[in-house]
């Protein structure tokens, strides 16, 4: 995998890199950016020294994923360079994560979401991200209806500015000399803010509103209610949040002990979970778990987590991951130009298996007949019929989208419609001449848990006319080919669609 980190420097930034080690993630090639200041530094990882690059036109060409630690102006102004250069952008900032066509993904709890993604993912708000951790599982029980919570949140969650302010007003303190306040709206030294955030017009912060708006999105709750204080504390990382959550029905403290003991990324805590116990791992400690005094279905808990780690840079990267699990990549390129279409592995895997099951169908009945030393007549091959495939599911965009449009994605229900759209804007070129410069590159970049299906894919890419390569458990097939003049766009949709497993394997053998 080809990885670019903006704001490599920073304290999301930093940790980034440290996930990706630990996490052994298969990194082909790193690229580090930040501002000009930083621009020629190093940054080791692994063995390797790093230089840090600024953000500049192209810079982000060939990679697959870019991992987003800046700020919301920066992360405004670099998305539509990281979505041209055809990488998918997992963003930490608060710019997008409220847009309808950006997935707002917490794996444990909605990982499934991030497959609907349009080029752009955003992580949640750190405190939102650590209470939902805590709360998922009890909202698997029944349904959640409101959370009243309080966070206090470490100096590090406004980057290595805040941690700075902490350790020089404590050591101005110490000489004492006069404390100078920058970064946080007062004294943060030996006191607590409950400030952060921009103060809106109904008396919260916008900090404070997060848990609202991202949580109805990350739950799929849109009635959720959510109210809310955030606190800025003395304390360099780890946030810590009580919260009061009130369920459609009683649950009991044992069965939330329970469910939150199973949940993946959770620690049942027996004792008072801390934020010094929690820092510098991913972990979010639960504890504390106790009936809501003033409502019969509430209960209350107390959670910490590592807003850097779990809160930021590990769950951007955990997404990343989800992705090369569950994602099939095809990659259209056109004198130069990629154009994307990434969708559901599983969606993929259904294709390759009912093509692989089609041949072997095939293969038997060839060879039956030549026992029998018959003429070829009827062959049947199983087909991937329209009506199999829900096309709002795999399309959710899909009524919005022009007739044409609809028109082909009813044809190739496993096509983006993104990527249906850029190519019928480019029809006119493609159908241009039969020259050089038509040469139309098709990728499928597709990784495979199951070795049979892996095995199955790659003959019948192999059968139609791809090249494959294998790296672990990824498989990478390519063919070129040349737009034919007066070519209609299903031609090119035919090779650019993963169902052309199948299509290659009807003209192979002749089949109509
Ligand atoms: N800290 C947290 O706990 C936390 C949690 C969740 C989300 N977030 C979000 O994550 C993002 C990063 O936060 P942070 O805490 O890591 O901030 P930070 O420590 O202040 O780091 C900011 C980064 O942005 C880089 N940068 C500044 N100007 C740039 C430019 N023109 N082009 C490219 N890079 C530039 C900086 O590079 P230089 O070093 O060269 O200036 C630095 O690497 C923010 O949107 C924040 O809200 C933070």
């Amino acid at each position: 995998m080809r990885i670019g980190i903006v704001g490599a420097t920073g304290a999301v930034g930093r940790q980034m890199i440290t996930c990706l080690e630990e996490r052994k993630i298969d990194v082909e090639e790193l690229r580090l950016f930040a501002s000009s200041r930083s621009a020629g530094k190093k940054i080791s990882y692994l063995n390797q020294e790093i230089t840090i690059q600024e953000v500049v036109e192209g810079c982000f060409d060939g990679l697959d994923y870019v991992l987003g630690a800046v700020s919301n102006a920066l992360s405004k102004e670099y998305r539509p360079m990281i979505e041209k250069a055809g990488a998918v952008y997992i963003d930490n900032s608060s710019a997008f994560r409220m847009e309808e066509d950006v997935p707002l993904v917490v794996p444990q709890i909605n990982g499934e979401d991030a497959l609907r993604h349009h080029g752009t993912i955003a992580n949640p708000n750190c405190s939102t991200i650590i209470t939902l951790m805590a709360l998922a599982p009890i909202c698997r029980l029944s349904k959640i209806k409101s959370i009243n919570a309080c966070t206090y949140q470490a100096v590090s969650g406004a980057g290595m500015h805040g941690i700075e302010e902490l350790e020089n007003q404590c050591e101005a303190i110490r000489n004492h000399e006069e404390v100078e306040v920058h970064t946080f709206p007062s004294q943060i030294a030996y006191n607590v803010i409950a400030d952060i955030g921009s103060m809106l017009e109904n008396g919260y912060t916008t900090e404070e509103m997060k848990m609202q708006n991202e949580g109805r999105k990350i739950l799929h709750l849109p009635e959720l209610k959510v109210t809310c204080t955030c606190v800025r504390v003395p304390v360099y990382r780890s946030h810590s949040i009580s919260a009061t959550v009130v369920c459609e029905n009683h649950i009991s403290i044992a069965e939330a002990e329970k469910a939150i003991d199973a949940f993946e990324g959770d620690v049942l805590y027996k004792g008072v979970p801390t934020p010094l116990l929690t820092t510098d791992q991913d972990l979010v400690y639960v504890g504390r778990i106790r009936e809501d005094l003033t409502n019969e279905n509430g209960l209350v808990i107390w959670c910490c987590g590592d807003q850097i780690r779990k809160g930021a840079a590990s769950n951007a990267v955990e997404i990343m991951e989800y992705l090369m699990k569950h994602e099939c990549v095809t990659i259209l390129e056109y004198k130069g130009e990629k154009i994307m279409s990434r969708k559901s592995i599983l969606a993929f895997s259904a294709i390759a298996l009912a093509a692989a099951s089609a041949l072997a169908a095939y293969t038997l009945k060839k060879s039956k007949k030549a026992q029998e030393n018959e003429d070829d007549d009827e062959i049947h091959f199983i087909k991937i019929e329209d009506g199999d495939v829900d096309e709002k599911k795999v399309n959710p965009s899909f009524e919005e989208k022009s007739d044409e449009v609809k028109e082909v994605a009813s044809v190739y229900p496993y096509l983006d419609l993104d990527f249906i759209e850029k190519i019928l804007n480019k029809n006119d070129e493609f159908n241009s001449s039969y020259e050089e410069d038509s040469l139309v590159t098709v990728m499928h970049h597709v990784r495979f848990a199951i070795a049979e299906e892996r095995k199955a894919f790659e003959e019948i890419m192999g059968l139609s006319g791809y090249e494959t390569t294998t790296q672990d458990d990824k498989v990478v097939a390519t063919r070129k080919f040349f737009t034919q003049p007066g070519a209609i766009i299903s031609d090119i949709l035919n090779v650019a669609n993963q169902t052309n497993a199948l299509q290659g394997v009807y003209e192979k053998y002749d089949i109509r």
